[in-house]
């Protein structure tokens, strides 16, 4: 659903930022971009979401390339990041509706989705206050419903549970679990090992812009030839972080 082909991206012309990304991500899948801050995780999202381009090499989302194709990958793809910001004056109610309109989802249908994202994530008795009067969790589970308000097959979802309190990191990474079962492709980053080694099927260890391994957490931890993931991946970078 998710392919990258040695995917290069250079921001300015003395530094390359990412040096050469190759995965791919199936139906039903969870996959992990782990990485410390810096990494190019964010970078690489936003060039699957098309909202870059890369230097050089491809992405293809479901067989298709943003120069041909580019609104029919926005229609299969939700993408959600903490770059960007929900306008804070508006309500939730009203910037579900807003992308409701945006992605053509009919009338009659708009109703039955907004209880139930809203209900699943307590939004409910919030939904006619502003966005700036609420909690960072409670934006960050808007921003998620938001992102998934057309129901769409591929999922991209940078740090999802970023500065989110235990609970609602559970709510986050249940449901991610849900959407995986119904065949959803997701790929997810995130700083946090345990976050992988609790969701995704398949980790690509980031360092420095490039895949420095890439397995399942037995795999990773196999490889490495330590004990446990925490271990795998701090071995993992310190051999493979130069700058
Ligand atoms: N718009 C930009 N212009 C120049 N450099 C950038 C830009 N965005 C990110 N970078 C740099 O690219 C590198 C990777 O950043 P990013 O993709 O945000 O990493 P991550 O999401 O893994 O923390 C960092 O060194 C960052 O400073
Ligand atoms: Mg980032």
């Amino acid at each position: 659903m998710i392919k990258l082909v040695d995917v290069h991206k250079s921001y300015t012309k003395d530094k390359e930022t990412i040096k050469g990304v190759s995965f791919e991500v199936k139906k039903g899948e969870i996959f992990g971009l782990l990485g410390p801050n810096g990494a190019g995780k964010t970078t690489l999202m936003q060039m699957i979401a098309t909202l870059m381009k890369p230097t050089s090499g491809q992405v293809i989302i479901d067989g298709l390339t943003a120069d041909k194709d580019i609104l029919e990958i926005h229609k299969r793809i939700g993408f959600l990041t903490n770059e960007i910001k929900l306008d804070p004056m508006s309500t939730p109610n009203n910037l579900f509706n807003f992308f409701a309109e945006l992605y053509d989802i009919p009338e009659n249908e708009l109703k039955d989705r907004r209880d139930e994202s809203f209900a699943r994530f307590g939004i409910s008795p919030f939904a006619d206050k502003r966005i700036n009067e609420l909690s960072t969790g409670m934006k960050q589970k808007i921003s998620i419903a938001i992102s998934l308000i057309h129901n769409p097959p591929i999922i991209i979802f940078d740090e999802p549970t970023n500065g989110l309190d235990i609970l609602t990191s559970k709510q986050v990474t249940d449901y991610l679990k849900e959407l995986k079962e119904q065949g959803h492709a997701i790929l997810l980053s995130t700083h946090i090992f345990s976050v992988a080694e609790e969701l995704c099927d398949d980790i690509a260890i980031l360092v420095d812009g490039k895949i420095v391994a890439q397995g399942s957490v037995e795999e990773l931890v196999r490889q490495s030839g330590t004990e446990t993931f925490e271990k795998a991946f701090f071995k993992i970078y310190v051999e493979n972080h130069k700058e």
